[in-house]
């Protein structure tokens, strides 16, 4: 078998000869001996995508690279050039204003230890019924001491223990206490604020004080500390602030609480965070927040995913747990992903995580599944309490300060209540093969939230032939850019859904999707499947009315994630967008509200031998995981297996095309925004004709992503290795040719006039 990078080389174009257009990525063929623009692209300054923050040396370099790159490709280019024919005044579809989103759960470390900025792992001490996993006991200067968990001394009713600290023997230098080796380490940056906060109670006779610090794996580097006194015998919270100077940045320390004096202290809850996004308390990663800012993404659909059912009733996402003071959430083993849950972020913080990036609710709630069959609910007397959950939570989400849940969640501290539109019930149902049973949950959880909410679009996981659903989430997983590729134009053909729908319009919401090649993030070929499957689903925005990739997130460490391809990676330190990221990043930013009609006549296919056993078409579901035993339960192995579906068979080969393209239009101002994916590995040239516009300027831009090869990428080490570059073209009209360069997607912006 040929490797990636082999695989890439060696495919061979065909350029199709006669045939008709097709939209967007057709294989038809026409002879064709359009002279090709020399001389006159790429020729100005290159600028960034303002959001990024950008190294402007690199920026240049980059640029000059890309013009160069674009340069040579037109000397080398085929004499063939493919033909596109742009309508721009016959609108097919409206780009929906929630059409690019986010898809988010807690896997990969996503929230604990990713996006939620608490820095100290296991803070109440619950995450191993036995261990006191990530904390240490610290016994320094000839003093002497003991921990250990101590159920006879509950700090509350959501977490019934304690840690228990005896210190025998201390005094001078003589200190004992605790160590939070926290998520891969605790943080210190030069001259920042981390705010702590503890609860503690003490036997008679011990008062403290405690000192607070962020110490260096060598155990005498103190990068900040506190000191707290006033302990008493009864629970109470304390909170300190540690301020760092000029330390280094990095990430081999730890998060120290002793004394030094003889006693014995409880501690109920320890926690640290550093600078949040926008100060939030409780609140985010602001380098993480930035990317995602960066997105514009319009929608967030959480909180899962698979940690949405859990394996049993008991490890589903139980909203109501997730409120309130932090100190009170029990927490949850997230058994889907086989790590702790602090539930930190909880139904507040994601819909505050809304709130700071400007973005819709798409709210899943959980409907009597859990996985592998760990639940499932479907008789009315039983399932009513889950449905009631759902119209609760609906009602903390949305409902004013004189409903219940409403005034809950202004006693949480957020009276305004939060706009939502659609409500997702469950997550990939046809996961649940018992025959009738999601569409017999389905229609109670739709008819009650319809009754209560009638203006609520509720959104099916799975085929449903009672109710009408409002809009269908389908989830794809591809194993390689040709196989994504492969599927591109899929949505062309959907202008009537499957059988089984109704006869309602539908929507469809593209809940999880990723071309899944790349450990921990995509690489430059899996961008370019997931651009080709872009572009297929903007076009058809008819149709399509919401897209999330998944996983969103991932830590870069080992054993930090439990799913391969994530588009965005992360380490205690810092965080970077994926080719893919990026590739996205420049799709939400330049594109119109009208979707134009666009069809391409010649462009070039390579021949695609389907993997056997994988069944073109098939929604690939990739909920089974390898598991192999493990101390605490069986882990999921860094192995993506995705379980077929059908009789194992050979499929035909098939002809994939290596350019994709869409077309839309901003209705305000005029411009048309092209987008053009070329995977090929060579310079391809296209030749546009526009027609339904008075003008089109000589001058546009055009934004342009490439990769030097399919294993390209984007790294924690490389995080902007693959950015995206601008620059000012000219010799644009209603008919003209360009050549996009080897493995690339672009976006060409046309002033045009209508
Ligand atoms: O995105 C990872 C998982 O894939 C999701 O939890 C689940 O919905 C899908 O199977």
């Amino acid at each position: 078998m040929l490797s990636a990078s082999k695989r890439f080389l060696a495919h061979s174009l065909k350029f199709p000869r006669g045939g008709a257009f097709e939209p967007g990525g057709g294989r038809g063929e026409i002879p064709h001996q359009t002279p090709i623009e020399r001389g006159n692209s790429m020729k100005t300054v290159s600028r960034r995508i303002a959001q990024i923050g950008f190294n402007a040396g690199k920026l240049a370099a980059a640029a000059a690279l890309l013009v160069l790159a674009a340069q040579s490709a037109l000397l080398a280019q085929s004499e063939k050039a493919a033909e596109i024919r742009i309508q721009a005044d016959q609108v097919t579809g409206h780009v929906s204003p929630l059409f690019y989103g986010l898809m988010t759960e807690e896997i990969n470390y996503s929230y604990d230890g990713g996006l939620y900025a608490e820095l100290v792992r296991n803070r109440n001490f619950k995450e191993d019924p036995k261990d006191i996993v990530h904390w240490q006991l610290v016994q320094q200067g000839g003093a002497t001491g003991s921990m250990s968990l101590d159920p006879g001394t509950p700090f509350n009713e959501a977490v019934p223990l304690s840690l228990k600290v005896v210190i025998d023997k201390a005094g001078g230098a003589g200190r004992v206490g605790i160590a939070n080796d926290g998520f891969w380490g605790i943080p210190s940056k030069p001259n920042t604020i981390y705010k702590a906060t503890f609860y503690a109670k003490a036997a008679p006779g011990f008062t403290g004080p405690i000192t607070l610090a962020i110490v260096g794996d060598d155990d005498t580097s103190i990068r900040a500390s506190a000191q707290v006194s006033g302990i008493t015998q009864e629970w109470k919270k304390f909170e300190a602030t540690l301020t760092t100077g000029n330390v280094p940045v990095t990430a081999e320390n730890k998060f120290v609480l002793t004394a030094a004096n003889p006693g014995t202290v409880w501690f109920g809850f320890v926690s640290l965070f550093p600078p949040t996004y926008r100060d939030r308390p409780n609140g985010f990663r602001p380098d993480i927040m930035q990317l995602l800012a960066g997105m514009k993404p319009a929608f967030l659909r959480f909180p899962g995913g698979n940690y949405l059912e859990g394996n049993t009733l008991e490890t589903r996402f139980d909203w109501k747990k997730t409120i309130g003071d932090v100190a009170q959430r029990p927490g949850h083993f997230n058994d889907a992903w086989w790590y702790w849950s602090s539930d930190g972020m909880g139904l507040l913080e994601f819909l505050n995580w809304c709130e700071d990036l400007n973005m819709e609710p798409v709210l899943g709630v959980y409907a009597g599944y859990s996985l592998r069959g760990g639940a499932r609910i479907t008789l009315h007397s039983q399932l009513q309490p889950y449905i009631q959950e759902a119209l609760d939570e609906i009602e903390y989400v949305t409902g004013d300060v004189n409903t219940t849940w409403g005034a809950r969640r202004a006693k949480d501290g957020h009276p305004a209540p939060f706009k939502m539109q659609y409500v997702e019930v469950g997550n990939e149902d046809g996961g649940d093969n018992q025959p009738g049973s999601y569409e017999t949950r389905f229609a109670q959880f739709y008819d009650a939230i319809k009754a209560k909410y009638p203006n609520l679009k509720v959104i099916a996981t799975d085929t449903v032939t009672t109710r009408v659903a409002d809009v269908i989430d389908e989830h794809y997983y591809r194993r390689s850019e040709e196989e994504m590729a492969s599927h591109a134009s899929e949505y062309d053909s959907r202008r009537v859904l499957p059988a089984g729908f109704g006869k309602a319009p539908r929507e469809v919401f593209v809940g999880e999707w990723a071309t899944r090649v790349g450990d921990p993030t995509p690489t430059w070929t899996a961008a370019l499947g997931d651009a080709a499957w872009m572009v297929g689903m903007e076009r058809n925005a008819h149709l399509v009315k919401m897209e999330g990739y998944a996983p969103l997130f991932t830590r870069v460490d080992p054993d930090g994630l439990q799913w391969l391809t994530d588009l965005i990676g992360y380490n205690t330190l810092s965080a970077y967008g994926s080719p893919s990221y990026y590739m996205q990043l420049m799709f939400a930013t330049y594109h119109g509200d009208d979707v134009v009609s666009i069809a391409a006549k010649g462009v070039p296919s390579m021949e695609w031998q389907p993997p056997a056993g994988f069944g073109i078409g098939n929604v690939v579901r990739p909920g089974q995981k390898v598991q192999t035993a493990g101390s605490r339960g069986p882990r999921p192995q860094r192995v993506p297996v995705i379980p077929q579906t059908g009789p194992v068979q050979q499929p035909a080969p098939q002809q994939v095309p290596l350019m994709h393209f869409d077309a839309t239009r901003d209705s305000k101002t005029g411009s048309i925004y092209v987008k053009v994916v070329n995977r090929a590995s060579t310079a391809q040239a296209v030749h546009f004709a526009l027609t339904g516009v008075s003008s089109v300027e000589p001058n546009g831009r055009t934004i342009t992503l490439t990769g030097s090869g399919p294993d390209d990428t984007n790294s924690i080490k490389e995080p902007t290795k693959i950015v995206p570059v601008i620059a000012n073209v000219s010799g644009l009209g209603t008919d003209f040719t360009r050549s996009f360069p080897p493995y690339s997607v672009s976006v060409l912006e046309l002033k045009a006039a209508k």
